[in-house]
C-alpha cells in the first residue's frame, strides 16, 4: 500500500449468486462497512451479467458507495455477437469496472493477449475503468519464467496506450497457482510480482505508473490481507473465493482494523 494510491478491495463473485442472492450479499456487505471503510478503501463488487441490474438498482436507491464491476465484456459496440454483451450495455447499468483477461477466461475460454488488448482499450472507450488480469502458471513459476510471462501479458495488453487512457486502469497480478487454492502468493512474492508489473507500466507509459493501482489476487482471506496490504507495492485485492460470504467480505475490506 502506498501513500497516494487509494487501496482497492474487488470482489469476483465469478459464476455465483443469482440476482436475489446478490441484493442481499450487497446489502449484508452495506451493514458491516461504515463511511470510514469507504474513505479508506474504494470497494468494487463484480457479479455475473444477470445480477447487474439488480445490484445497481440496490447501490443506487440504499445510496451504498458500493462501485459496480462487470467480470468481461466483447470488444464491439453491437453486432451480431450471439450471446456477448457490449461496453455501451455495460455502461448504461453505471458500470464503473470491467475485468478483462483474467486467467480463467484465457485458460478455459480462449481469451488471447490480443482480444484483452482490444476489449481494455473497448472499456475505455465507453467511459469506464478496465482491471486488467496477469499471472503465471506453476509450471512457469516453477521454470523461472514468471517474470517474463506477466511483463508479456502487461505489454501485450498496454502497448501503444496513451498514459492518459493508461492512468484510468487497474492491474491485478493473479498467479494462476494461487487462484482457488488455498494457497497464496507470500507477501514478499506479491510486491515484488506487483512491483514488476509498475516497473514493466513504467517503461510503456511512463511516470503516471506511479498512480495506477496493482492488485493482488488469489487465496486472498481475512487472515493474510492485511499482510499483503502492508507491503508498498499492493495496492489492494482482487478476491474471488471469499468475497462471496459478505462477511469475510467486509473483514477483508476492514483490514487495518485486524492489525
Ligand atoms: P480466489 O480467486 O480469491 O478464489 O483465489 C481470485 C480471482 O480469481 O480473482
Amino acid at each position: 500500500m502506498s501513500a497516494t494510491r487509494k487501496p482497492m478491495i474487488a470482489g469476483n463473485w465469478k459464476m455465483h449468486h443469482t440476482h436475489l442472492e446478490a441484493i442481499q450479499v450487497v446489502q449484508k456487505l452495506s451493514y458491516r462497512l461504515d463511511g470510514d471503510d469507504y474513505e479508506a478503501v474504494e470497494v468494487v463488487v463484480c457479479p455475473a451479467f444477470t445480477a447487474l441490474r439488480s445490484v445497481q438498482t440496490t447501490i443506487d436507491s440504499d445510496r451504498i458507495p458500493i462501485a459496480l464491476g462487470a467480470q468481461n465484456v466483447y470488444p464491439e459496440p453491437q453486432g451480431a455477437f450471439t450471446g456477448e454483451v457490449s461496453p455501451g450495455m455495460l455502461a448504461k447499468l453505471n458500470v464503473s469496472y470491467v475485468i478483462v483477461g483474467h486467467s480463467e477466461r484465457r485458460e478455459i475460454l480462449g481469451d488471447t493477449d490480443d482480444l484483452v488488448a482490444r476489449k481494455l482499450r473497448a472499456v475505455l472507450g465507453a467511459g469506464m475503468r478496465p482491471i486488467v488480469c496477469c499471472g503465471e502458471t506453476l509450471d512457469e513459476r516453477e521454470s523461472g519464467a514468471a517474470e517474463e510471462k506477466v511483463a508479456g501479458q502487461i505489454r501485450a495488453a498496454y502497448h501503444g496506450l496513451k498514459a492518459a487512457d493508461a492512468e484510468q486502469t487497474v492491474v491485478a497480478y493473479e498467479p494462476i497457482w494461487a487462484i482457488g487454492t488455498g494457497r497464496n502468493a507470500t507477501p514478499d512474492d506479491a510486491n515484488t510480482m506487483c512491483g514488476l508489473v509498475r516497473a514493466t507500466l513504467r517503461e510503456i507509459v511512463g511516470s503516471v505508473a506511479e498512480g495506477i493501482r496493482v492488485l493482488y489476487g488469489g487465496s486472498v482471506k481475512p487472515g493474510n490481507i492485511a499482510e499483503l496490504m502492508a507491503e508498498p507495492e499492493v495496492d489492494g485485492g482482487l478476491v474471488g473465493g471469499a468475497s462471496l460470504d459478505p462477511d469475510d467480505f467486509a473483514r477483508i475490506v476492514q483490514y487495518r482494523r485486524s492489525k
